[in-house]
C-alpha cells in the first residue's frame, strides 16, 4: 500500500505524515527533504543553484541517503547527519529554485522508487508524478496566515515575513504542486493535527 500526502508549504505535511504512518504501522518518506538536501549541499558547494551540473555535482561528493524513521526522516550524507540543517530559511529561500531542475528531480524521485511499499509518500507531486497508481492519495491546503502562524513557531523571522516567504515559494512551486484528479483534498486550517490525522485515517480505510 502506498497513500500519498501532498500540499502547499507548511500545510502540516510533515507532521500529518508521521502521524498517519505510525497509526498504520508503516514508514513515511519525505520528499522535500530531499530537495532540502540537494539546497544545502549545494550552497555548502559554493553552486549557482541554477546551474543544475554544479549543484549534481555537489549531491554526488558522497551519497545521500533518506532514513525514513515513522517519527521523523533523516538525511545522512555519508555519516554526516544533514537533517537538522535542512530546515533553516537560507535553505527555504533556495529550495524552490533547485527543485525546478529536472536533474535534480529525476535525483529525488530515483530515491523514492526505490523504497519497498508499503509507505506514506509526502511532498508536492506524489499522487501526480512519483506513485501515480497509489490507491489512497490526500492534498492538504491551508490559507497562507494559517500556515504563516504554524511555521512562525520554527523560524525566528516575523509572521509577515513568514507569510510573504511563503506566498512566494506557493508561487515558484505551483507547477509541481496541483492535486491529483483522484486526491481527497483537506483543508486543514478549522483542524487540528490529530483532526487532520483521522480524516486520512479514516480515507485509507474507506
Ligand atoms: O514543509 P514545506 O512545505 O515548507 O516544504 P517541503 O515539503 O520540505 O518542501 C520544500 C521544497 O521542496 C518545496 O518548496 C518545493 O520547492 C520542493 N518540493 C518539490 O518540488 N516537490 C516535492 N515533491 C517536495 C518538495
Amino acid at each position: 500500500m502506498i497513500v500519498t500526502i501532498d500540499g502547499i508549504a507548511a500545510s502540516g505535511k510533515s507532521s500529518v505524515s508521521s502521524g498517519v504512518a505510525r497509526a498504520l504501522g508503516i514508514p513515511y518518506l519525505s520528499s522535500g527533504l530531499l530537495y532540502r538536501a540537494a539546497t544545502l549541499l549545494g550552497l555548502e558547494g559554493g553552486a549557482d543553484l541554477n546551474d543544475e551540473a554544479a549543484v549534481l555535482a555537489a549531491l554526488h561528493t558522497h551519497p545521500v541517503h533518506l532514513e525514513p524513521l515513522a517519527e521523523g526522516n533523516r538525511v545522512w550524507q555519508g555519516s554526516r547527519d544533514l537533517t537538522d540543517d535542512l530546515h533553516s530559511s537560507t535553505v527555504d529561500h533556495g529550495v524552490s529554485v533547485v527543485a525546478v531542475l529536472p536533474g535534480v528531480r529525476a535525483w529525488v524521485n530515483d530515491q523514492l522508487r526505490q523504497v519497498p511499499p508499503p509507505f506514506v509518500a509526502e511532498g508536492r507531486d506524489m499522487g501526480t508524478n512519483v506513485f501515480p497508481h497509489a490507491p489512497a492519495k490526500f492534498y492538504l491546503t491551508a490559507s497562507p496566515r494559517v500556515r504563516a502562524q504554524r511555521r512562525a513557531a520554527e523560524r525566528p523571522e516575523d509572521i509577515d515575513a513568514i507569510e510573504a516567504a511563503l506566498i512566494r515559494r506557493d508561487e515558484l512551486d505551483h507547477v509541481q504542486s496541483a492535486p491529483a484528479q483522484d486526491a481527497h483534498v483537506i483543508d486543514t486550517g478549522p483542524l487540528d493535527l490529530n483532526g487532520v490525522i483521522g480524516a486520512i485515517l479514516a480515507g485509507v480505510r474507506r
